[in-house]
């Protein structure tokens, strides 16, 4: 009775240390916020939700009723100017749109990616998830040698070489919506898409036939899922610890496994291919097995958990904004029936009754790709990405002591009057080739030595999925459509773009 006795006063002596010691633990971070909040408080931002968490109240209550992360930061821009101060828990953002500030940043490799971002989508809920691939690399050294070795993948003479792939693969989806003007049913655009740019990537990154328009496949799902629990990891720190999301983040985990499983998969095939000396394609595959290392099969475990790195970055990136920024040029081009008529008659011109789109064609679809590029305007489907300062900095007249994080949003930039006027009309004049060209405040597929690598890839394949379809076909939204974003850390359009279709005089 006695010993037992003891050993309890023991554990409540030991639980009370504990609890002491917790609370010490937690007063000196307070005192450690209070004190981040001291050194940089001079900075114009809005008031904060809470001494602890900051503005990230704001943020998860934004999440809950669907809304846009970016439309809060527009009107804190617009309220607070060109360097915003946001506070989480003891991390400082800057929101900068000051364009000699995002010059000097974005086009410097002395910046490193955000760590607290980047670093967190290495896995998700503890499941790898795109590692140390091209996106998430924040070590220069290891992205450099990576992006040095991926960068022929995407010359312009290999990207010539994909002009038939891109209409190969289009085509599929012309067929498929001849049936659906056939048959009057409905199309849901941003399926349809979503289905070609995912056909295309496997085929051309990874020699793989999927064949989506046809046949049922879960990576469309699984894509979805894996960016729904990226937005849901990095923008709530308490997510995962909720019993109640323990299902989705059971689904997210396999999600993030099957795409592994099948990058595995796929990079054994062709690594048994390249040891038999079979003749293989030099496609984003072959470089993502170059950039791991040895092509034979004497790699280490991290070479092999790097090729997936890439498998998935690859297999994500390569797809999604693309379809996104294909739906939302789509709905506007719905919504703008003279900016319809204007595309469609320069299509006319340059390609006629022609099946087979040519590189050459590409660089005389002027005007489409002005289309596109004030889609990415007001839509730009991949909307930010940030950098850590360590140094001292002046922003715009403003001391920012080093230690904080600089995000960038196009999201933001390109909806401000002050960059462009009117900022929601869409406009594709804007981009007229004798307009002058946006300084600094336009770039939804980054700047500078972190820009995106796929960006002449995902503009050549649009162009010829909307030359195809504005050739092709005649397209309205049907009743009940909204134009409203859905923010999964992509923005895709929320009601899916669904239209009726019918056949345009093409023969
Ligand atoms: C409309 C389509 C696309 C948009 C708007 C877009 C946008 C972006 C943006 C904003 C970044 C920077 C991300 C960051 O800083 O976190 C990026 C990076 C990247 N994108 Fe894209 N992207 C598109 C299509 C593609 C395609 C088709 C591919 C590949 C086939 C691709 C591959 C990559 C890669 C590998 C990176 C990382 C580059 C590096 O850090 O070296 N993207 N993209």
């Amino acid at each position: 009775m006695a010993v037992s006795y003891l050993i309890l006063s023991w554990i409540a002596q030991a639980l009370l240390f504990l609890l002491f010691l917790g609370f010490i633990a937690f007063l000196g971070y307070c005192l450690y916020i209070k004190h981040i909040h001291m050194k940089y408080d001079h900075i114009p931002g809005p008031p904060r939700d809470s001494f602890i968490f900051g503005h990230s109240p704001t943020f998860l209550r934004m999440m809950k009723k669907d809304e846009i992360i970016h439309d809060a930061f527009l009107e804190w821009v617009e309220k607070y100017g060109p360097v915003c101060r946001i506070n989480v828990l003891h991390y400082i953002v800057m929101i900068v749109t000051c364009p000699e500030a995002t010059k000097e940043i974005l086009m410097s490799p002395k910046y490193p990616k955000d760590k607290m971002v980047y670093e967190k989508l290495f896995n998700l809920f503890g499941q790898r998830f795109l590692g140390y691939g091209l996106v998430t690399a924040y070590d220069h050294e290891k992205w450099y040698k990576q992006r040095r070795i991926m960068d022929p993948a995407f010359s312009s003479l290999y990207l010539r070489g994909l002009m038939g792939t891109f209409n190969e693969r289009a085509e599929k989806l012309m067929n498929k919506l001849s049936d659906i003007a056939d048959n009057k049913t409905e199309a849901n655009m941003l399926q349809l898409v979503n289905c070609v740019t995912l056909d295309v990537i496997a085929k051309v990154a990874f020699g793989v036939d999927l064949d989506l328009l046809k046949n049922s496949s879960p990576f469309p799902k699984a894509i979805e899922i894996c960016l729904k629990g990226m937005t849901h990891y990095i923008r709530d720190f308490f997510f995962q610890y909720k019993p109640k999301n323990r299902p989705f983040i059971n689904e997210v985990k396999e999600a993030c496994r099957l795409l592994r499983t099948t990058g595995a998969q796929w990079i054994h095939q062709r690594k048994t291919a390249m040891q038999n000396g079979d003749d293989v394609p030099k496609d984003i595959l072959t470089q993502i097995i170059k950039s791991a290392g040895k092509e034979e099969s004497m790699t280490t475990q991290e070479d092999e958990e790097l090729m997936l790195d890439n498998f998935v970055t690859f297999f994500i990136a390569g797809q999604e904004t693309t379809a996104n920024q294909l739906a939302f040029c789509i709905m506007e081009l719905a919504r703008h029936p003279d900016i319809l008529e204007k595309v469609t008659k320069e299509v006319d011109d340059v390609i006629g009754m022609k099946q087979e789109i040519s590189y050459d064609d590409l660089g005389q679809l002027i005007y489409l790709s002005q289309v596109l590029k004030e889609t990415l305007r007001i839509y730009p489907t991949a909307p930010g990405t940030s950098r850590d300062v360590l140094e001292d900095m002046v922003i715009d007249g403003i001391h920012v002591p080093g230690g904080f994080t600089c995000m960038f949003s196009s999201y933001v930039t390109g909806r401000l009057d002050k960059f462009f006027k009117d900022p929601l009309k869409f406009d594709p004049d804007r981009f007229h080739p004798d307009a002058p060209k946006p300084y600094y405040c336009y770039y939804p597929f980054a700047l500078g030595p972190r820009a995106c690598l796929g960006q002449n890839f995902a503009q050549m394949e649009a162009k010829v999925v909307m030359a195809k379809l504005l050739q092709r076909y005649d397209f309205s939204l049907l009743p009940g459509q909204t134009f409203d974003i859905l923010d999964t850390g992509t923005l895709r359009p929320k009601s899916g773009v669904v239209c009726s279709v019918r056949h345009r005089n093409y023969k």
